[in-house]
């Protein structure tokens, strides 16, 4: 069969996030069981800069709007791991400083620049291949459906495609005016209710949530979840109708690129039968984080994220007094909302001696969080899947989570009985609970290191590779398929 995954982002070329780690593993875990995939992404100043003057395979292709035309390029992105990228070239839309937004908020075109970049990929496909499945991602690709399903619907060389949308995120939907669907030349009868229609706006996630064939989300709870009120943003009932084509595939994680016995970013490699190597990472840590003063008895505890609010640092706030009047040392790296970024600075004025915070995207520093904390914080609100607790568990830096979605399925709580599990849950979001937790975690960390030691080797030995979760997907792309001829 032949993939054609379209994205908003991925590894190694642009990356805000978890997306473009399952972006850059996925399609060639696809082409290892023997698939053909083929990557599109658009062509930010950021891909051009890592990837510049790449050759075009599509010179010129006419993109239609309402009053006027644009001209995009293909380009050949190359070949990675078996997988073809090409990349969407319009400079007008994808030459900027960032992404989505800047500072004052996301731009006001992205309904233009992503409903390009979607209605691109299918005219190209038609000259460079068309693939048996559309696999898109989040709002930014989910036109890719409703353009095949309105628009190219008697289009024979489109026709038999099918379209696959994963939710790795329902709070992100792409709302827009609704004038948006005639600035995309989209049939008005599309504006209703039950197609792309939310609350008088246009909503890119519903459309593809409508027209794909199946859906998939990044974790079995995450599935469950949306598709309550609490969880679904609105888009709850549209999930519900669609229940019977919703599935639940866990992530994958890229353990070529994480790994604490091959991490070049790391100043020592280990395993869970050889962990000296964990103490020299730890230092190393501290030493970037200009905390070389901690002693060895102090707890490190980790926070890699973006900041948003899903991701739960209110509770982080409400804690804060307590949690950092105690034995223990925080280094937190992110960036994002600015009101998360200012309370993280003030904490750190508050609390010179017990945190560092770096307001930075910083990836080799991600490492070096994940291999030297002891502990790793992820309180989040919601969490479709989460990476970065599974990168805890391979590098023995035990997760302390809020048992929602991906961190419920990842993560097992600790018994000193049966001396199973792999980290700390608490079940409902609320600061004493997450406290409390933390405390399990100190408590266990301070008084029993065997036991310590034993809680960090079952996270290690976990195998959260790509393999299975790509035959899942492999498995899905062969089903729909064969509905569609
Ligand atoms: P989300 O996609 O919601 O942000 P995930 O846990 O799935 O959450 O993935 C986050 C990814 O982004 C991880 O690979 C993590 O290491 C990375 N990341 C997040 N913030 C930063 C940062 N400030 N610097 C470097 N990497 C970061
Ligand atoms: C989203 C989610 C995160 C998930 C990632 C990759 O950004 O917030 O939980 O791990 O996508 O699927």
């Amino acid at each position: 069969m032949h993939i054609v995954f379209a994205a908003s982002e991925c590894v190694p070329f642009v990356k805000t996030g978890g997306l473009a780690d399952v972006m850059g593993a996925l399609p060639a875990e696809i082409a290892r069981l023997g698939h053909q995939a083929t990557v599109y992404l658009p062509y930010y100043r950021q891909v051009r800069e890592k990837s510049p003057e790449k050759k075009p395979v599509i010179a010129s292709l006419t993109i239609p709007f309402t009053y006027y035309n644009r001209f995009v390029s293909v380009l050949d992105g190359g070949k990675r791991d078996g997988v073809q990228f090409y990349f969407v070239d319009c400079p007008e839309l994808f030459d900027r400083e960032s992404l989505y937004a800047t500072q004052s908020g996301d731009y006001l075109d992205n309904w233009e620049r992503f409903g390009l970049f979607s209605r691109t990929v299918l005219e190209a496909s038609k000259q460079l291949g068309v693939p048996d499945i559309f696999h898109v991602h989040d709002w930014q690709t989910a036109m890719i459906p409703v353009y095949l399903r309105s628009v190219y619907y008697f289009d024979p060389a489109l026709r038999n495609a099918g379209a696959i949308l994963t939710i790795h995120n329902a709070g992100y939907q792409g709302w827009f005016p609704p004038q948006t669907t005639e600035r995309l030349l989209l049939p008005w009868d599309l504006f209703t209710m039950d197609r792309v229609e939310q609350y008088d706006t246009f909503n890119f996630l519903k459309g593809g949530m409508v027209y794909s064939d199946a859906l998939t989300t990044v974790s079995p709870t995450y599935a469950k979840e949306i598709q309550t009120p609490e969880f679904g943003y609105g888009l709850d009932s549209t999930l519900r109708k669609r229940a019977a084509d919703l599935h639940g595939i866990l992530n994958g994680v890229d353990y070529t690129k994480w790994n604490p016995a091959t991490d070049h970013n790391i100043a020592a490699h280990y395993t869970p039968d050889r962990l000296e190597g964990k103490s020299a990472c730890r230092k190393d840590l501290l030493h970037a984080f200009g905390a070389s003063h901690v002693s060895a008895e102090t707890a490190v505890l980790g926070i890699v994220s973006r900041f948003a609010t899903q991701k739960g640092f209110d509770l982080i706030a409400q804690i804060a007094h307590r949690l950092l009047n105690e034995d223990v040392y925080l280094v937190v790296l992110g960036t994002g909302e600015p009101y998360y970024e200012n309370l993280f600075r003030s904490l750190q004025e508050q609390y010179a001696a017990k945190m560092s915070v770096k307001i930075a995207y910083d990836d080799a520093l991600a490492h070096k969080v994940e291999a030297g904390a002891d502990i790793f914080l992820m309180p989040s609100r919601y969490e479709p899947c989460g990476l970065n607790q599974i990168y805890s568990l391979k590098y023995g830096t035990v997760p302390v989570v809020h048992a929602t979605g991906g961190l419920e399925d990842t993560v097992a709580e600790w018994n000193g009985e049966t001396g199973e599990g792999t980290g700390f849950k608490f079940p409902h979001y609320d600061a004493n609970e997450f406290y409390a937790a933390i405390e399990r975690a100190l408590g266990l960390f301070r008084s029993d290191k065997k036991a310590w030691t034993k809680l960090m080797q079952n996270g290690m030995k976990q195998d959260y590779s790509w393999s299975e979760p790509a035959k899942e997907y492999a498995a899905l792309y062969e089903e729909v398929a064969r509905r569609r001829s």
